[in-house]
């Protein structure tokens, strides 16, 4: 569990977080929207440590993490990991070597060991053929499979996700979107997705919260995203309900059909 408590956060003048508050359960997939320059990625770093807020409240499984000093940020942080959008793959080196890039090149861990945590790693996540490749040989879908093996082999229990999907095509949301259900199958880890994407909301979020102005607003499921009357929502929402007025409109104008008057339900 992540909960966060009226967190107050600014640049110089610039007051980014007025008084965040919000909660990430355990084993959920909680989708953290907003505008550009909103702060998600600032809750974030806050979240690793790489950043402290003027004032308020972090705790991590029930642990306060608000005053703590470097070195034990460093063991709290062995249990996160954080996946960017940008989380690019190393070319020289092969797959195994990229997934076991920290341990044995950053923290000087043997590889004999090492390697075998890869292996076994890579194997649950069906890439262990493709452990001798370089990341050049793979295709997009595979290369961010990698990347991702590169975030869990400190076997994480939060994964924290910086638009993973931006910048990609239609096919690469798909597969990043199912990575992100998979490792919680797979994993039973607790969740944290930056995101703007709706499609990625929709297929991925138990819990959305959006920031606007400063504050956390609680949404709940994605489905309330398009039925709240709340100004910010319907602000942050107003492409997609458009976009679903018109389709409904050119629906009712196709031969009459009008969705919502047939007298069918949908239970
Ligand atoms: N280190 C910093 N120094 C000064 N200002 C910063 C710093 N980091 C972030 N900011 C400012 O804080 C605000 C929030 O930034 P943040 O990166 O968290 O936004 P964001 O919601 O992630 O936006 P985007 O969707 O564009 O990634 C922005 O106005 C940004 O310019
Ligand atoms: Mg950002």
């Amino acid at each position: 569990m992540i909960r966060i408590e009226d967190l107050w956060l600014s640049f110089g003048a610039q007051q980014v977080l007025r008084g965040v508050s919000l909660e990430v359960a355990p084993k959920s997939i909680t989708v953290l929207a907003g505008e550009s320059g909103s702060g998600k990625s600032t809750i974030l770093r806050l979240l690793m440590g790489f950043l402290r807020a003027d004032s308020g409240l972090i705790t991590i499984d029930g642990r306060n993490v608000t005053d703590l000093t470097e070195r034990q940020w460093v063991e709290i942080r062995s249990q996160m990991g954080m996946v960017f959008q940008s989380s690019a793959l190393f070319d020289s080196l092969t797959v195994c070597q990229n997934v076991g890039f920290y341990p044995h090149f950053v923290e000087r861990k043997p590889w004999s060991k090492v390697r075998a945590e890869v292996m076994e790693l890579l194997e649950e996540l069906d890439l262990e053929m493709h452990a001798n490749k370089m990341p050049g040989e793979l295709s997009g879908g595979m290369q961010r499979r990698v990347a991702l093996a590169r975030s869990l082999i400190y076997r994480p229990k939060i994964l924290l996700y910086d638009e993973p999907t931006t910048g990609l095509d239609p096919t690469m949301i798909q597969i990043v979107n199912e990575l992100i259900l998979e490792m919680r199958e797979k994993y039973d880890v607790t969740s944290v997705v930056v995101t703007h994407d709706m499609e990625c909301i929709y297929q991925v979020a138990d819990h959305v919260v959006l920031l606007v102005g400063g504050e956390a607003t609680t949404i709940g499921p994605p489905r309330n995203l398009l039925i709240s009357d709340e100004p910010a929502v319907i602000e942050f929402t107003r492409a997609w309900r458009e976009q679903l007025q018109n389709l409904k409109q050119q629906l009712t104008g196709v031969a009459g059909l009008d969705p919502g008057a047939r007298g069918e339900s949908n239970g």
